[in-house]
Order: structure tokens, then sequence, then C-alpha cells
């Protein structure tokens, strides 16, 4: 058996637009590695946190009950572990409080990189169980909208009645994801505690229609009833103002052809889909009104198949 492995996640879009707390999407090329090694002392400690400048993490805690990463590989160890011990080093690769899924990630990572150092107990699917433990830990409910496409891949639909069975949905091909990342935090945590507890009628059956229209149009690869259908009548509307550069984004975004916009999981990030060849100048157009707005930002664009946590060599 492996004495040290290192597993990566990606970043995810949660929500979708139409799926508050229930559809999520994983996103290329951007997410978190934690490294996994066996130690003598027992039980799960955390080595160091680094951050996306590779020194050690400024806010991000290496108190193993405090970290997200820690938690669900501890959640994981408690069921499957041995007598010995596991020390986490935790590169952070998605930004914190940023909408793109940054404690989803660090626990996924953690859960697959603990699970393949046991020896794989446990088929990638039953991980979700754990990396949500840690997931809960940060976001202070339970929602698997950013850790279960980080761990599968690809667009999920996770709604919390039916955790932790969730269902991998087929993507449309020709279809992009386009994301900016304003130099804004937003803490997910507070952010729910201010949502409205109760909706109308009207709002509950607008919503109904677009996200079962848009898991429609995704699996019949009808991209016009995608651009119909991505639309949050009920959370965006409570959220948009949070981020300022929201307005100015999105009708960028439009104007170069997307398909649909709104936030990324509870902001700031603010993505977009598109078609795959619109995909980078409507990246550029949402970079660039944000920073007319005087909002620095990065910008990414990923397929909607975008791979899974995996081990890496
Ligand atoms: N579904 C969660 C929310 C995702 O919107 O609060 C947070 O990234």
């Amino acid at each position: 058996m492996a004495e040290k492995v290192t597993a990566f996640a990606p970043a995810s879009i949660g929500n979708v637009a139409v799926g508050f707390d229930m559809l999520g999407l994983a996103m290329d090329g951007v997410g978190d590695r934690v490294a996994a090694e066996r130690v003598d002392s027992p039980g799960i400690s955390v080595a160091n946190v680094y951050g996306l400048d590779g020194e050690i993490h400024p806010y991000l805690s290496s108190d193993p009950d405090h970290n997200t990463a820690s938690i669900a590989a501890k959640a994981l160890w408690n069921d499957y572990g041995d007598d010995a011990g596991v020390e986490l080093s935790i590169y952070k690769g998605v930004p914190l409080q940023s909408g793109m899924g940054s404690s989803a990630a660090s626990a996924v990572a953690a859960a697959v990189a603990v699970n393949e150092l046991l020896g794989t107990p446990l088929p990638v699917e039953q991980l979700l169980a754990y990396a949500l433990v840690g997931e809960q830990y940060a976001s202070g409910g339970l929602h698997a909208d950013n850790v279960a496409p980080s761990l599968l891949g690809g667009l999920v639909f996770c709604p919390p009645v039916l955790l932790p069975e969730v269902v991998r949905l087929p993507v449309p091909t020709g279809v992009s994801a386009a994301l900016i990342h304003p130099e804004l935090q937003v803490n997910t945590a507070h952010a729910r505690k201010k949502l409205a507890q109760g909706y109308s009628l009207d709002q509950w059956l607008s919503q109904q229609g677009y996200m079962g229209g848009f898991i429609a149009a995704c699996a019949s690869n009808d991209i016009d009833l995608i651009g119909k259908t991505l639309k949050d009548v009920i959370i965006e509307p409570q959220r948009a103002a949070a981020v300022p550069c929201f307005a100015a984004v999105k009708e960028a975004a439009e104007r170069n052809g997307a398909l649909g916009f709104s936030l990324s999981g509870s902001g700031p990030s603010l993505f977009a889909l598109c078609r795959d060849h619109d995909a980078a100048n409507v990246a550029t157009a949402m970079e660039q009104a944000c920073r007319g707005m005087g909002i620095d930002c990065q910008s990414f664009v990923s397929t909607m198949s975008a791979r899974g946590a995996h081990i890496e060599e």
C-alpha cells in the first residue's frame, strides 16, 4: 500500500442558476490538492495549508477540527482507519469564499486521498457522505452541489432529499462554462442565513419549470432550451446586490451570446453557459466589464464534462 498519495479535486459551480442546493457543475483546470502521508501518531493531523502563492495560508486553520479537509478525512478514518495516522498537506488552488466550491474541493480531495491510502475500501460515490461532513462545517448547511460535482465530475443532480444518492446528468455537447471570480469575498454560511424562508406558489412553479426544462435540455442537447431555462427567479434576486459588478457583467455576457448567466454558488463568482465558440469571448467580455467597475478578477473557461477528483501520480 502507498505511504503517500496526492489527490486533486476540481472547483465547481454550485446551483447552476436553476437548482439551488441541488445542481452542481465541475470546473476544468482549477482545484485543490491534498497530500496524505502515513505517520505513526494516531488519527488525522494537518502539516500545513498552502495558499495560491505556495506560502503558508494566512487564514486557513491547520487545526484538524477546523479545516474541511481534515474534518472529512477524520470522518472517513473513524470508519475505516487503523491504529496509525495520516498527516495531510493541503494545497489551495481554489480561492476562498469565491463561490467556486473551495471548501468542498478540499474536503473531497482529502476523502479521496485518505481512501486511496487505506487501499480504497470505498468506491468513489460512497466518499460523498464523508466529504459532506467537511463541507457542512464550512457552509452551515447540508448541500452537495459543490461536493458532488467536485467528486464525480460533470453535471450532478443532488437534491438534499435524496442524499447521499446523487444523479450524474448527461451534458450537452457544444456548451462550455465561462466564469469570472471578482476579487471579493462572500461567506456562504452568512449568505445562506439571509435567505428568505417563505416563497410564493408562482416562484415555485417558475423555478420547477426552469430546472426541469434545463435538465431535459441538457439530456436532449437542446441548446435553445438551455437558453430559455438557465434562470433563477428565487435566490439570485436576493444575492445579486452583494456583487456590485453583477449587472454590468451579466449585460456583457448576454451581449456576447451567453445562453444564460447567474451567480456561481453564493457568489461573488459569476458564470455563463455559452456555445463553445462563444466561451472565450464571453469570458473576456465578463472580465472587462468587471474591471470596468474597478474590481479586479480572474476568468476561467471550462467544458461541462470536467473530470472529477482523482489521485495524481
Ligand atoms: N448551494 C449553496 C448556496 C452553494 O448557494 O448557498 C454555495 O456555494
